[in-house]
């Protein structure tokens, strides 16, 4: 695909709002003048994801990810730079200019796993333009949902579509366009046989399974015919764009609602969330077909804590749920239950009322799930004594599974009252359960441990000292930790074009105070003594000033902010988000108290390039006395005085720079 302008990707940054973006995928609340959220990455509890709409970052405080709305689609939705850069573009509806079909060879050289999201993209329009524009698709399959009820807008807003009941249709467009038959095979699409490749879904109506951002991961397709032999719907088998386990239908055009009603409806299918969203209830997901998991729980668990499962009116079916429910507690959510009369689900009953009346009805039956499973639990078995104990303890497992003691405290009274029976009775049956629990998980835990300790046993090296690693350790150490080097890099990016007054020896030998950038200074100063910052990503971050001063440009960090460079943009985001820190620093580590803001920096700058230059001597010292110590007998005498010379030169230095430095004492 066709490389995107620069110009054109600071439109994009600069239109774009990370606030807007990420509040699609998170719940923020407003926390001084940053927004604040439960981090996407994690499962946390208490909110640690700030988002700053002011400098247009963010940052994960419990994974330490952070950085622009361009690596937060990166990492969120494993997007590449370009990828990312595209969906903003689509979302803002900026023009990217050369952004024409991608042609075979450009497709060639894309990722599978974009290869993979194009051909659902293209299988997608392929089969919304059969169900409008062809004779088949419009007799047999638009029909069809017209007579289900659905109306246009919808149709097109979920993407509906049709696959022809031709063998392989959509196989021969798609390979024509010069799509590989590998990856048809892979999204599922495809099916070949004998040297013979089908269309899989071929005859079936369509509905595509979108990812919460909205790109076709997957579809699911009905069939129109009522032979009981054949299975109501095919689904795209897994892939890596496509995991069932973590994927809810509706969740892409449910969200917002979801945030702003701060709720989500779970029901059982494709056509359950399409009739409800019709009907005016848009916060609503089915899990299609699967039962539903944790990783489903959790995706819901980011926009809100209250779900209400919609149950068509058979006990069956209902009781076969129980398990997964229960997971949905554990969880901490807060679980409700709407029945439906008998025979009616979601989609029928929605179809047979108004949208007042379902409302209505959704809010006068909604009840909370503990009581609601013993009432469904107590009518079907309550008779019988010996089963009566069993759903005691059936139901104190799912009120234990419950994380916070205040609600659980709400159910016990409650399903005590159920069963006629003493609260204690109940208590001691939920406190047991909690017990076995913790004691299981404590086994498990030991368990896990032992299995590493008897690997670490096992393995005649685990204890012999590895001399390779060790070296590898101590020069991440440095590369990491040196404090100097990043203090420098903070200061160059987040000051670089500001002008400061430096001292400067003139033709006439008279010092004069000339006027020079932040940047220009710093990088004037690290070549004269020819150093370089150890760490790969500061030195990437020099060239790039470097090139920018060669050009007579001084880059702001918004600049920076810009490059594909993900390690760069972690450092920018890092550096802006403790702004205040650094200040701290300067106060505690240079000992500058100064009253001018401009005197403040000039001095903050020299003292971090001194701070700099005297660590590089430092660690240069500390090499050579490595050497000496260890290595003096496998070197030449000659050799040996050399190191003692520079050993000696670089101890004047460092005399040198600490008098420079001033009030600051160097170890
Ligand atoms: N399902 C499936 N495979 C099947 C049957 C069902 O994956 N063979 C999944 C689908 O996601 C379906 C959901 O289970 O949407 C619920 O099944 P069902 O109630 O039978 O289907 P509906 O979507 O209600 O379809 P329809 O109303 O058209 O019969
Ligand atoms: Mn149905």
């Amino acid at each position: 695909m066709a490389k995107i302008p620069p110009h054109i990707i600071d439109d994009i940054m600069q239109t774009a709002r990370i606030e807007e973006v990420i509040g699609e995928f998170v719940q923020l609340k407003r926390a001084g003048s940053n927004l604040k959220g439960l981090s996407p990455f994690t499962d946390e509890k208490t909110p640690s994801f700030v988002v700053s709409p002011a400098k247009q970052i963010f940052k994960c405080f419990s994974t330490g990810k952070g950085g622009t709305v361009v690596s937060f689609l990166m990492e969120k939705e494993h997007y590449s730079y370009p990828e990312a850069l595209r969906w903003l573009a689509d979302k803002y509806g900026i023009q990217i200019p050369e952004d024409k079909p991608a042609t075979p060879e450009e497709l060639a050289a894309i990722s599978e796993r974009e290869s993979l999201h194009i051909i659902n993209d293209f299988a997608k329009d392929h089969f919304v333009e059969n169900l409008h524009n062809s004779d088949e698709g419009k007799k047999i399959g638009l029909s069809y949902f017209i007579e289900r009820g659905f109306r246009p807008e919808i149709i097109e807003k979920f993407q509906l579509g049709y696959c022809l009941n031709k063998s392989d249709d959509f196989t021969k467009t798609a390979l024509d366009k010069g799509y590989k038959k590998e990856y048809l095979e892979k999204v599922g699409l495809t099916k070949t046989k004998d040297d013979r490749s089908f269309d899989f879904f071929r005859g079936r109506v369509m509905f595509p399974i979108h990812s919460v951002s909205g790109r076709v991961l997957g579809f699911g397709g009905r069939t129109l015919f009522t032979d009981k032999k054949i299975a109501k719907y095919f689904n795209s088998p897994e892939s890596i764009i496509y995991n069932k386990s973590e994927i809810l239908y509706g969740l892409h055009f449910a969200k917002g609602d979801i945030i702003k009603y701060d709720m989500c409806y779970l029901c059982e299918g494709y056509t359950d969330v399409i009739s409800m969203y019709q009907a005016g209830i848009q916060n609503v997901v089915s899990s299609s077909g699967t039962s539903l998991t944790r990783e489903q729980i959790r995706l819901v668990k980011r926009y809100t804590k209250n779900m209400t499962i919609l149950y068509d009116g058979d006990a069956a079916g209902i009781k076969a749920s129980f398990r997964g429910i229960d997971l949905i507690l554990e969880e901490g959510l807060n679980v409700k239950v709407v029945l439906f009369p008998e025979g009616e689900d979601p989609d029928s009953y929605s179809k047979s009322v108004s949208s007042t009346e379902l409302e209505d009805y959704i809010k006068e039956h909604q009840q909370d799930f503990i009581s609601f499973k013993a009432d469904i639990l107590l009518e079907t078995e309550g008779d019988d004594p010996i089963k009566r104990a069993e759903l005691i303890r059936n139901i104190s497992h799912s009120v234990s599974l419950i994380p916070d003691q205040i609600t659980r405290n709400v159910f016990v009274p409650e399903v005590a009252k159920r069963f006629n029976i003493k609260e204690e009775v109940i208590w001691s049956e939920v406190t047991k359960e909690r017990s076995n629990a913790a004691e299981k998980e404590f086994k498990e835990a030991q368990r896990k441990q032992n299995a590493a300790d008897t690997i670490a046993h096992d393995d005649p090296y685990a204890f012999e000292p590895n001399p390779m690693e060790e070296v590898q350790e101590i020069q991440q150490l440095v590369e990491v930790d040196d404090p100097n080097e990043y203090d420098l890099m903070r200061i160059m990016v987040l000051y670089g074009p500001l002008a400061i007054a430096t001292d400067h020896i003139n033709e006439e030998g008279k010092k004069e105070s000339v006027e020079t950038s932040v940047a220009e200074l710093i990088c004037h100063e690290l070549a004269i003594d020819e150093l370089v910052f150890d760490r790969p990503v500061f030195n990437r971050l020099h060239q790039l000033i470097l090139d920018s001063l060669g050009e007579n440009t001084l880059l702001k960090t918004s600049y920076f902010k810009r490059q594909e460079d993900q390690e760069i943009i972690q450092f920018i985001t890092e550096v802006e988000m403790n702004q205040h820190e650094l200040s701290h620093n300067w106060v505690t580590k240079h000992n500058i108290y100064t009253s001018s803001e401009k005197d403040k920096l000039q001095q903050a700058v020299m003292g971090s390039i001194y701070a700099f230059k005297s660590s590089k001597v430092e660690k240069r010292i500390g090499e050579i006395q490595t050497v000496l110590k260890n290595k003096a007998g496998d070197i030449s005498d000659e050799e040996l005085m050399d190191l003692l010379a520079e050993q000696v030169s670089l101890e004047q230095v460092k005399r040198m720079i600490s008098e420079k430095l001033g009030r600051i004492v160097i170890r």
